[in-house]
């Protein structure tokens, strides 16, 4: 099984969001290609009920951390999967860097996510300086360590997105042979934490053109996709160059 992951982001309106999901489900998913999309939170209850009967997957972008309560703004984990969300990212790069997220927050994010029966895709990934500066290893091990350490899961419960972040929209896609030699790096430090095998998706200007170079590599689990993945034939495509 290989995933797509469509991160749809601030990206399109609720019109936008249900004409995409229409078009969506009149696409041919192939039996090994597991397709989920996030929409945003407004449109999350109506694309629920539209993927109905399909086998399109739904998730949401962010989640609070608190089940309820004074949190102006805040949606939570119980409340993204009260309406059919399966998975939730947490700490996407933007979350982190745009609106303050902290590696603490992410942690905090990841229980409340698997308390309320979601399955997080946890988002890890340097900066251009941390990279050039040699700390790529040492950012990412600090990101797992506050995920994983002491944490109980199951197997199928949590995925991994390795995200560099000066890959994200800036149509600079990470090299696909150093992608999965940093796959292979991310699979061999979460084991310092847990026997259970965890996907790890590959984010950061997948296109239809390039998919493939990614879910071809034997340490890439699938793909999470930003701006390619808000447009119908472009997932049409990279569905089919996956299962290719
Ligand atoms: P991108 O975004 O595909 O637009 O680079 C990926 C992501 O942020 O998940």
């Amino acid at each position: 099984m290989k995933y797509l992951f469509a991160n749809w982001k601030m990206y399109l309106d609720h019109a936008e969001s249900m004409a995409l999901i229409e078009a969506v489900k009149a696409l041919s998913i192939p039996q090994d290609v597991e397709l989920a999309v996030f929409p945003n939170f407004l449109s999350i209850p109506s694309v629920a009920w539209a993927i109905q009967g399909s086998t399109v997957h739904l998730g949401a972008q962010n989640c609070a951390w608190v089940s309820r309560g004074a949190y102006t703004g805040a949606v939570s984990a119980e409340m993204v999967r009260g309406v059919g969300c399966e998975y939730v990212l947490a700490g996407h790069s933007e979350r982190r860097h745009i609106f303050g997220e902290t590696d603490t927050a992410v942690r905090q994010k990841v229980e409340a996510s698997l308390a309320a029966g979601l399955k997080p895709v946890i988002c890890i990934g340097e900066t251009k300086e941390e990279k050039d500066a040699g700390k790529r290893e040492a950012r990412l091990a600090e990101q797992l360590a506050s995920v994983f350490e002491d944490l109980s899961f199951a197997s199928g419960q949590i995925f991994v997105a390795y995200e560099p972040v000066w890959a994200i929209g800036t149509g600079d896609a990470c090299d696909p042979q150093d992608a999965d030699d940093v796959h292979g790096w991310i699979a061999s430090e979460i084991k310092k934490y847990t026997a259970v095998v965890v996907p790890i998706l590959y984010g950061g200007s997948v296109d239809a053109k390039n998919v493939a170079s990614y879910t071809t590599q034997p340490m890439i689990a699938g793909v999470l996709v930003g701006g390619a993945s808000t447009k119908a034939d472009s997932l049409a495509e990279m569905l089919s160059a996956i299962a290719a």
